[in-house]
């Protein structure tokens, strides 16, 4: 089969391979993915949110099978697009995308439905916001009604900082039409855990769970970024947690969005904290995460696209999905400076013996050479028995890949151990 995968980063990276690992994939194009890719896709110049484009190219080249990675492709539509061209694609459509492309749509779904996330209120009205800003509980969360590069979301902790916040979101409009309504919600305190699952509008299957690492610097300060590292599984999501997840959001919100008429068929990834008065919602993704995917892909033992193909045909509750015992780690190594300005254009080298574990984010060939080419740069990815030993292993693989300028985060892991030793 000729597989044809939408994206261009790290995570996109991971899905491609574990797609090659399936023996009914023959070729797999990447749209358009970067040069670090180069050896296990063919890689075609078309970006991601170029739908006309990748439609042509479905079309033109006889792809039998799209996965659409990235946020804005999914929620301009290119899911539907490609279906009316008949290609199966892995993906939630446009009208079941809007679950990540506004936060308004889907804090008014947990409300409607029950699902329990933070308190919050919608404004469309500066003023109506900046005055609400005047009695609110403090610290508060600010966050923009529409896709903002993952920036979108403030956390105040005085009331003139939740205030400069609105302002920068509906008057200087930084976020574009993004902020032209926004949600103020209760600050909640708790462990975070990612979860991914496989969903096909009925059957919903929790992959194995993760924690990612958001700010830029060690022991998390810094600025917020993509995410700097992860590990699976999460230790702070017990069987006891992630039954109690399946019963109050993972299956409410999937029928919920099939009572709304928006069947979610994809990737559906709950951000989840972990609160005194049990779990609740952060943020919906529709979409694999980043770097998430890059340790939960690593450990998934079933064949991908036959998962994948089962959530499309809407037969997922007829598929065993499988995930390995083991840990898995990944660090991500970056240009210094990421998130803000960095350089770029370096020579990158990573060890043939170990390019199987890298997952490779911005980069680019030029002359037959990588180099740097974004502020995420690759992901160096291990599995091992223990966490402790895949948190090892994952640094022993960033100790032998060289770049100039690099930086990385030198404690990814280390609030997961610390859990375990909580219990
Ligand atoms: P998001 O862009 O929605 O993933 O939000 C970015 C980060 O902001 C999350 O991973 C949380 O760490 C934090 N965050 C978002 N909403 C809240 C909230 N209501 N309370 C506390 N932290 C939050
Ligand atoms: N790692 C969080 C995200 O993919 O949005």
């Amino acid at each position: 089969m000729k597989i044809m995968v939408v994206g261009g980063g790290g995570r996109e990276h991971a899905i491609i391979k574990k797609l090659k690992e399936s023996p009914a994939v023959s070729e797999i194009y990447a749209l358009p993915g970067n040069g670090g890719m180069a050896n296990d896709a063919t890689l075609v110049p078309i970006a991601a949110k170029d739908i006309e484009a990748i439609v042509d190219f479905a079309v033109k080249t006889g792809i039998d099978y799209a996965v659409v990675a990235p946020d804005d492709p999914l929620v301009l539509g290119a899911v539907d697009a490609l279906q009316e061209k008949e290609i199966p694609c892995f993906g939630p459509d446009r009208r079941a995308a809007i679950i990540e492309g506004s936060k308004v749509f889907s804090k008014n779904l947990m409300k409607k439905h029950g699902i329990p996330t933070a308190a919050y209120e919608v404004f469309s009205d500066m003023e109506a916001a900046l005055s609400y800003l005047d009695t609110a509980p403090i610290p508060t969360v600010i966050k923009a009604d529409g896709l903002a590069l993952g920036k979108g979301v403030i956390i105040a902790m005085t009331r003139e900082e939740a205030k400069d916040a609105v302002r920068s979101m509906m008057e200087d409009k930084v976020f574009g039409k993004s902020g032209d309504n926004i949600v103020i919600e209760e600050f909640l305190i708790g462990p975070e855990v990612s979860v991914l699952s496989f969903t096909d509008g009925e059957t919903v299957v929790p992959m194995i769970s993760s924690m990612d690492h958001k700010r830029a610097g060690d022991n998390d300060t810094g600025l917020n970024t993509g995410g700097m590292g992860t590990v699976a599984p999460n230790p702070y999501y017990t069987a006891d947690i992630a039954a109690q997840c399946m019963e109050t959001i993972f299956l409410p919100t999937v029928r919920a969005m099939k009572a709304e008429g928006r069947t979610f068929k994809g990737c559906l990834y709950f951000g989840l904290m972990l609160t005194e008065n049990g779990p609740k919602v952060i943020e919906y993704n529709c979409r694999f995460g980043d770097p998430e995917t890059q340790v939960v892909l690593p450990l998934l033992e079933s064949d991908l696209l036959t998962v994948m193909q089962a959530v499309t045909n809407g037969t997922l509750k007829d598929v065993d999905v499988m995930f390995s015992d083991k840990h898995a780690c990944c660090v991500i190594m970056a240009s210094n400076g990421y998130p803000s300005a960095y350089a770029k254009g370096y020579a990158i080298a990573i060890p043939e013996a170990i390019a199987d574990n890298v997952y490779v984010a911005g980069a680019k060939l030029s002359d037959g050479k990588l180099l740097t080419d974004g502020g995420r740069v690759l992901g160096a990815t291990a599995v091992a028995d223990s966490l402790a030993d895949a948190i090892k292993a994952s640094y022993a693989l960033v100790d032998q890949i060289h770049f100039d300028n690099k930086y990385y985060r030198t404690d990814i892991g280390a609030r997961a151990m610390q859990a375990k030793v909580e219990g």
